[in-house]
């Protein structure tokens, strides 16, 4: 732990007095499966998933301090071998109710991107007004190369109203207490439940309100064997954005909150991500953890999120999932920002490429076109590099934190009996993390 803070007190030192404007952080490959399903069995055991930690979460601000802007945020190395447990069974016969996860079964993922090679649904938290977003995917992609093309899968352009291969969901269903409210179709204005598939107005989502994106590929039956696993029965249930190699792109305005009314959770904080498309379908926020698989390395990126009021100004990105750590609610975030512009219209997004980088840039030259040929790509982003005086930089993995995290793992153990102060903190926790 204490060494990976002075690594990254020093690598942050080093790209602040060389201006360098690319954040970058080359994550480790080498935790094992094995490493992991120590973990899961230790959460399992407990019941109390990593929660605790998020009441420990203030200590990013430790890393927050030494924060800079950027224009680009790249993790190298994203993606490793190991597994999760996904959801077997949900009992929602009563309010309580209860689900099972499948830990006789792992589920293993391996290679770039991994876990979220798999399907990936969207996310969006306001303050925010989504313009236009585009889904693409290409054969393989390195970062920097200036051959190859990407191909749009999925479009949103709330101006003249066209949505192509999306469907908009949210929390907007039936309530139970392990699960919350159920996913459901959400009708224009993106906050209530719709009947139908509803393409959204030109809607400004209020903070904390979200909603999410799937494609329009309906999921057959619920069920372990089927094509999107156990869902939960009541959902609108559709199949995330396939493949590895994949990018996504948005057009928004995240205007501030002029409410004035701090009190309201993730006040001011508009957030875009991606989860595990499994996560939703089960429950995005349980007051249990095995009702969905996120809890055991299911996998979520943050592409913009802002992550507290104080900080509202700064777009951070982080990844949730096991590799490099063991602290799954804190996740590895990058120590850098990009800029939240909240008078003008913000473009950009993450690219996932075959080689392990997911970048993150914003870049007003970005077009949201059917095809993105590499060589537009490449010069996107390294515009708002060279347009800062940028460099690119890599370092050798800072973010293996497996052994020291382990003993936070270990702690959470003796925390055991703040239990339900832990399930408060994770439904709290949970809905901020994102
Ligand atoms: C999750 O399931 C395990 C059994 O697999 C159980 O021991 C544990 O208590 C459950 N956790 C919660 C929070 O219900
Ligand atoms: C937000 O982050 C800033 C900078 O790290 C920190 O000073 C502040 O305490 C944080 N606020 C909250 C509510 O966590
Ligand atoms: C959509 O709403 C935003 C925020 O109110 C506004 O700036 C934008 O001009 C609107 N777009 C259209 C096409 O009306
Ligand atoms: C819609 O998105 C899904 C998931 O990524 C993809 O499999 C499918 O080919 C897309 N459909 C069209 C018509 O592009
Ligand atoms: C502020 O927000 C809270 C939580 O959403 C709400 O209960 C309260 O009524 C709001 N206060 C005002 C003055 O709008
Ligand atoms: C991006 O374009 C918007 C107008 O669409 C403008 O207001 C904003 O200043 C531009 N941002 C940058 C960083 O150039
Ligand atoms: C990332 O770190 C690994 C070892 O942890 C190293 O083998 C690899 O070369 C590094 N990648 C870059 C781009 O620095």
């Amino acid at each position: 732990m204490r060494t990976t803070f002075y690594l990254s007190a020093l690598l942050l030192v080093t790209q602040s007095v060389l201006g360098r404007r690319i954040s970058v952080r080359n994550l480790s490959k080498r935790d094992t499966t094995q490493q992991q399903q120590q973990q899961q069995q230790q959460q399992q055991q407990q019941g109390t998933s990593t929660s605790s930690s998020a009441s420990s979460s203030s200590s990013g601000t430790s890393d927050n301090e030494y924060s800079d802007e950027y224009g680009v945020l790249q993790f190298q190395n994203y993606g490793f071998a190991g597994s999760y447990y996904k959801v077997k069974s949900m009992d929602l016969s009563d309010s309580e109710c209860s689900c099972e996860l499948d830990t006789s079964k792992p589920y293993y993922f391996d290679g770039p991107t991994s876990p979220l090679n798999e399907e990936v649904s969207i996310h969006i938290r306001g303050p925010l007004n989504l313009q236009e977003m585009g889904v693409y995917t290409a054969d393989s992609y390195t970062y920097g190369s200036t051959s190859g093309s990407w191909t749009r899968q999925a479009y949103y352009d709330s101006s003249s109203g066209t949505a192509t291969n999306v469907t908009f969901l949210g929390n907007v269903g039936d309530k139970y207490d392990c699960v919350g409210k159920a996913l459901n179709y959400v009708g224009s204005d993106g906050v209530t439940k719709a009947d139908s598939s509803t393409v959204l107005g030109n809607i400004t989502l209020e903070s904390d309100q979200e909603f999410a994106i799937y494609s329009s590929v309906k999921c057959g039956d619920s069920g372990w064997s089927k094509d999107c696993g156990v869902y939960r029965s009541g959902i609108n249930a559709y199949h995330g954005f396939y493949g590895e190699t994949k990018m996504f792109l948005f057009k928004f305005l995240a205007p501030l909150d002029s409410s004035d009314n701090t009190t309201i959770t993730s006040y001011d904080m508009p957030a875009i991500w991606l989860l595990n498309a499994n996560i939703a379908r089960t429950s995005q926020y349980p007051t249990n953890s095995n009702c969905s698989s996120w809890t055991s390395g299911g996998g979520e990126f943050d592409i913009f999120e802002v992550m507290n009021s104080t900080e509202n100004l700064n777009f951070y990105s982080t990844i949730h999932d096991y590799q490099g750590t063991g602290d799954i609610d804190t996740g590895i975030v990058l120590d850098g920002y990009i800029e939240r512009t909240p008078n003008s219209v913000m473009i950009g997004g993450v690219v996932f490429g075959s080689d392990g980088t997911a970048t993150v840039f914003m870049s007003n030259s970005t077009s949201i076109d059917d095809t993105i040929s590499n060589s537009d790509l490449n010069t996107w982003i390294s515009d708002v590099e060279t347009s800062e005086k940028a460099a690119t930089y890599s370092l050798s993995s800072v973010s293996n934190q497996a052994s020291s995290s382990k003993g936070e793992a270990g702690l959470d153990a003796s925390f055991g009996n703040s239990f339900w102060f832990n399930l408060l903190t994770l439904f709290l926790g949970s809905l901020t993390l994102v």
